[in-house]
């Protein structure tokens, strides 16, 4: 089943209800799935890598904005917290939902492209990025979010996110803006 605008809060309910009983405190908040449908729909019938579905929260945001041509292949790593994106998501048919390493899949995807990657989780954000940019389409946009501190963070984190943002922003490749919103966002695009 296809899911639309008018079904994704229903949707998204039961999942942050899958989260909550998890425990899973990862999700994308608000601020960030609507930027995550905005950007789906601005791609009719284009190709979107996810890298980290979690339970399926951004992943049911940037199907609400894909068109009947979008498709979407997300990947986590996690079998238990993927089962609940399965459960809402599964019977979508421009979702391709895998559970692996997001490595091994930037790997084998090489030679592909996208019009959006959401990378949020360690590959194609903090190893794997020049792989996972190579993905991007020209006029793709790369998207991550959780740059600003998180109580999540391990500890020298922020050393990462420093090089992180240091590397997508000195990228030739790239045009990149910081969103200073949400838990912290960079926009790059392909140029
Ligand atoms: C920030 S959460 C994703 C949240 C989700 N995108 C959302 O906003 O609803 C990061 C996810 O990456 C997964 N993960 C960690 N290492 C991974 C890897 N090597 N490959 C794929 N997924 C991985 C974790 O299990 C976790 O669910």
């Amino acid at each position: 089943m296809t899911l639309t605008t008018e079904t994704h809060s229903a949707v998204l309910a039961a999942i942050v209800e899958g989260c909550a009983s998890l425990g899973f405190e990862m999700s994308c908040d608000l601020v960030t799935g609507q930027l995550l449908r905005t950007l789906a729909a601005s791609r009719p019938g284009g190709r979107i890598l996810e890298l980290g579905t979690g339970a399926g929260a951004s992943t049911s945001w940037l199907l609400s904005g894909m068109d009947a041509d979008t498709t979407l292949l997300s990947v986590e790593q996690d079998p238990v917290v993927a089962a609940v994106a399965a459960a809402h998501l599964g019977a979508d048919r421009r979702l391709d939902l895998r559970v692996g390493d997001g490595a091994e899949l930037i790997d084998a995807l090489a030679g592909h492209r996208f019009d959006l990657i959401f990378a949020d989780t360690w590959p194609g954000k903090f190893h794997h990025l020049d792989q996972a940019l190579g993905l991007l389409a020209p006029g793709g946009v790369y998207l991550v979010d959780d740059l600003l501190p998180q109580r999540t963070w391990p500890t020298d984190h922020a050393r990462a996110v420093r090089e992180l943002l240091d590397r997508l922003t000195t990228d030739p490749r790239l045009h990149t803006t910081y969103l200073d919103c949400s838990t912290g966002l960079l926009l790059a695009t392909r140029h």
